[in-house]
């Protein structure tokens, strides 16, 4: 059944991420009648439009980025929802037009902050103004909720002036993905698993989460952030945090939020004591991807050619708890490198006898294989006997290889954006992330940024089209472990 009926509120509604995710997102919950009936969208913008420019912008947006073919009676219930306010977000007296434009509404509503969070305390300023704010609405914030610690308690204390921690909700579009959460189901659906999740078991464990894609346009932006705070900051240590947390007692927000935090909590400060021995710092150069020719990062349009900021970081992470002693969990993350491809490997530990010496002198440990983009799947990597009647018995790695695409084909992918959503409307924060996971966050990630300027790192160059700096092999090298290609 689907929730109880609320104002959908999108600020920033006719901005890149609302056309490309959250208005495909909620036309996809429409779908499902997952959207009660007398909820209604409303766009809220600077500019000035009517409902009829919004109404073409949403059905523009659908037809380019919904990939099933758009229903049109379910098209006209969606856009009959849809209300149209344009505001000036810095002027507090401009929220009564939005007061006026839902009046007589529902009296939930769900605010989804998808502006630059630079103006997220305007907006709830003005929301407040108009007496716009109860304790049953929520708030969704996209990321980045600040570039640093300090930056990032700044924007949250803006926002928790009007509302409390149990309203908001802070988006990490990677705990929506059915492959993130399916590592919840993998850890604590299977005893195998369960059993054999810590320092005894696992040597070591590696996550890559590797794009093809530049900066796409968006020089300005991307080279305040950099690969650290875009994607390590919130994505890597999310994946971390799930895979290395202790069991929660139940899937509730209090439980799953907290103990992921004490993963964060126990990470290893890097500092400029150890930086060099546990990060690598990196930036694309001219390459080819594809056989095409690419712009390296200095020579992308609007680029300052003195920039340093990195677009590849590999990271030796260290977890100091009884679990994770001794083991590290290798990161990498980049842009420009051969492949969307993204995936987690646990490297569990080698035999520690070997009586298959004939056919094996050296025997390979067992590796499970979590693809998390594209090609969805969960892979172990096992040892198998060859079929024969060769008296020495002669044995195999092989795989026991369970693809998604293959496993569920009637079953429609569902964005990681479309369940975020539904969890929002559900008043569940379980996929959300905590104020504290925020700052403790911050709290690593801006160690390492001091570091490298505190030791003046530079980047190292790579070429646009390879796995990074040769230096991140050797980061794993020096252990006498190697990435897995
Ligand atoms: C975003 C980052 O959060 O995640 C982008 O800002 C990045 O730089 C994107 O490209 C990757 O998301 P996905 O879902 O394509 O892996």
């Amino acid at each position: 059944d689907c929730q109880s009926a609320s104002e959908i509120v999108i600020f920033g509604a006719m901005g890149d991420l609302s056309c490309r995710k959250l208005l495909p997102a909620l036309y996809q919950l429409e779908v499902c009648g997952l959207i009660n009936k007398d909820s209604r969208i409303v766009g809220a913008a600077r500019q000035d439009h009517t409902l009829e420019e919004f109404r073409n912008v949403v059905v523009d947006s659908l037809n380019k980025y919904v990939k099933e073919t758009i229903d049109e009676t379910v098209l006209t219930r969606f856009t009959n929802r849809l209300v149209y306010q344009s505001l000036e977000f810095k002027d507090s007296s401009s929220f009564s037009k939005l007061s006026d434009a839902i009046a007589g509404g529902n009296e939930t509503r769900v605010y989804y902050f998808s502006t630059p969070p630079a103006i997220y305390g305007d907006i709830c300023k003005g929301l407040h103004h108009a007496s716009l704010i109860t304790d049953v609405d929520r708030v969704v914030m996209e990321k980045p909720i600040g570039h640093s610690l300090e930056s990032s308690i700044a924007i949250n204390n803006q926002v928790s002036e009007y509302f409390n921690e149990n309203q908001t909700y802070r988006i990490d579009h990677y705990l929506g993905k059915e492959t993130v959460l399916n590592l919840l189901v993998l850890r604590f659906a299977n005893s195998l698993f369960t059993n054999n999740w810590d320092r005894n078991s696992i040597d070591h464990v590696q996550i890559t989460v590797a794009e093809s894609v530049g900066i796409e346009g968006r020089w300005g932006f991307y080279d305040e952030a950099g690969q650290l705070r875009d994607m390590v900051q919130n994505h890597l240590l999310q994946i971390l945090s799930l895979l290395a947390m202790e069991p929660p007692a139940d899937l509730s927000a209090d439980s799953v939020r907290a103990e992921k935090l004490k993963v964060v909590k126990a990470l290893k400060a890097i500092n400029r004591e150890n930086i060099k021995d546990k990060v690598v710092r990196g930036q694309y150069g001219d390459g080819f991807l594809n056989g095409i020719s690419v712009p390296g990062y200095l020579n992308e349009e609007g680029a300052n050619a003195n920039s340093n900021t990195e677009t590849f970081v590999a990271i030796k992470a260290e977890i100091d708890n009884w679990r994770w002693k001794g083991v590290p969990f290798y990161l990498r993350t980049g842009k420009r490198m051969p492949k969307k491809h993204s995936e987690i490997v646990v490297h569990f530990k080698q035999q520690p006898h070997n009586i298959f010496k004939d056919s094996y002198s050296d025997l390979p440990a067992n590796k499970l294989t979590i693809r998390l983009q594209p090609d969805e799947g969960v892979e172990l990597q096992m040892m198998n006997k060859i079929p024969g009647i060769a008296s020495q018995m002669r044995i195999q790695e092989n795989k026991l290889d369970l693809s998604f695409s293959d496993t569920y084909h009637d079953e429609r992918v569902v964005d990681a954006y479309e369940r975020l959503m539904l969890e929002v409307l559900n008043g569940n924060q379980s996929l959300f992330v905590s104020r504290d996971e925020v700052e403790a966050a911050w709290v690593w990630a801006d160690s390492i940024i001091e570091a490298w300027n505190t030791t003046n790192e530079v980047p190292k160059p790579y070429a646009a089209g390879s796995w990074g700096p040769v230096s991140s092999i050797s980061l794993i090298a020096r252990d006498d472990r190697q990435w897995v290609e």
